[in-house]
């Protein structure tokens, strides 16, 4: 098959652990005889110091003619600590979101058994937790118009809108997910208090009937945030807001061990793209400690998701769970020795190219 893929490595750590992930996607396209090609391009606050853009036409267009798109990081502490700043390399990603129609970001969030001991959580709250996470990723208050400040600079504010089609595309979306899961469905809103939150619980009750095989709960998200810490094994599907989403899922991902190890999927109208869920980590980056998991396994979210290629995932997977039971692991997640970033990915690709397809290995 061929594979077609825009390379993002984006900002800070960004460019470090995408080239351990394209190293896992090259050796997985040699082991399954894919033809890839790959080109890289710009986003971020590196973007912004090259073309004064953070998501250049450059850029957009070589995403939309690829089949899909694998980014690392983006975020600068020079705009992080400027609030007076024009240009933010954040626009960069929203405006990729926006503009490639990436509605839907989907957040897995499995355990790993050989991770347990670095979950804040007991062990047994936590052992088994598997659920998904669904964020609305193209609207509320990310998307907001007006947004702003007042002359005087004394009054800032947000909007957040939500249209009925927004809503109902994600969580029918949702649903899709919860058939082939567990059958359960959780809708995270806060509508007693917010308008928007109201048309969610109202388009989600609207819905209902037609995924009665599934079951559907509703869920205040301040109550959400709670029981995620609580009985994380209670959910399996959830589906939320922009916001929401962006703070629940970083809170699920540090239970079950690590932020390094949370990938994810955007998809939509355009051209799919596969990032991990933590940011840019500027402190890291030329370092070569960056823990690469999670951007690994974004590409194996790629090759599921984007080429319907569920075995190439599941060898990374499989390899992914080696490293960490053999504790090749990088520092933040280390019970021992630590080893480097590109450590990882060699281990990691030198398993893929000697593993026998076909045979236990
Ligand atoms: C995420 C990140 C982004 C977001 C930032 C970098 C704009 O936190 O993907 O969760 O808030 O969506
Ligand atoms: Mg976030």
């Amino acid at each position: 098959m061929k594979i077609n893929i825009a390379v993002l490595p984006g900002d800070g750590i960004g460019e470090e652990i995408v080239a351990q992930a394209l190293e896992v996607v090259k050796a997985v396209c040699r082991k399954f005889g894919h033809e890839l090609m790959y080109e890289k391009a710009l986003v971020g606050a590196c973007a912004i110091e090259e073309t004064g853009n953070p998501y250049p036409d450059a850029t957009h267009e070589l995403c939309m003619k690829s089949d899909a798109v694998l980014f690392g990081a983006i975020g600068s502490p020079k705009y992080d600590n400027d609030p007076t700043a024009k240009v933010r390399p954040e626009q960069g990603l929203l405006a990729m979101r926006k503009k490639l129609g990436l509605y839907a970001n989907i957040r897995p969030v499995t355990t790993f058994p050989s991770l347990i001991h670095k979950s804040p959580l007991k062990n047994e709250l936590i052992q088994g937790a598997d659920f998904l996470c669904i964020r609305e990723l193209t609207s509320g208050l990310y998307f907001g118009r007006p947004q702003g400040r007042s002359e005087d600079g004394e009054t800032a504010y947000d909007t957040c809108i939500y249209s009925r089609e927004e809503i109902e595309r994600i969580i029918r979306l949702a649903y899709s997910h919860a058939r082939k899961r567990q059958h359960k469905l959780t809708v995270v809103d806060k509508a007693n208090v917010l308008a928007t939150s109201r048309l969610w619980r109202q388009v989600g009750q609207q819905l209902e009937t037609e995924y009665a095989d599934v079951e559907t709960e509703y869920m205040f998200v301040d109550n959400a945030a709670m029981q995620l810490i609580q009985w994380p094994k209670r959910f399996d599907v959830i589906v939320t807001e922009n916001m929401f989403g962006d703070i629940l899922t970083d809170e699920a991902s540090v239970i079950t061990g690590s932020l390094g190890m949370l990938p994810s999927a955007s998809v939509g109208i355009h051209t799919a793209l596969f990032e991990p869920i933590h940011g840019s980590y500027p402190q890291a980056a030329g370092k070569n400690i960056a823990n690469p998991l999670a951007t690994i396994l974004s590409a194996a979210l790629m090759f599921e998701y984007a080429f319907d290629l569920q075995e190439e995932a599941a060898l990374i997977r499989e390899i992914v769970n080696e490293s960490l039971n053999k504790g090749i692991v990088t520092e933040d997640i280390a019970n021992g020795k630590a080893y480097k970033t590109s450590d990882v990915g060699n281990w990691i690709v030198s398993k893929i190219d000697t593993y026998q397809l076909g045979i236990k290995n």
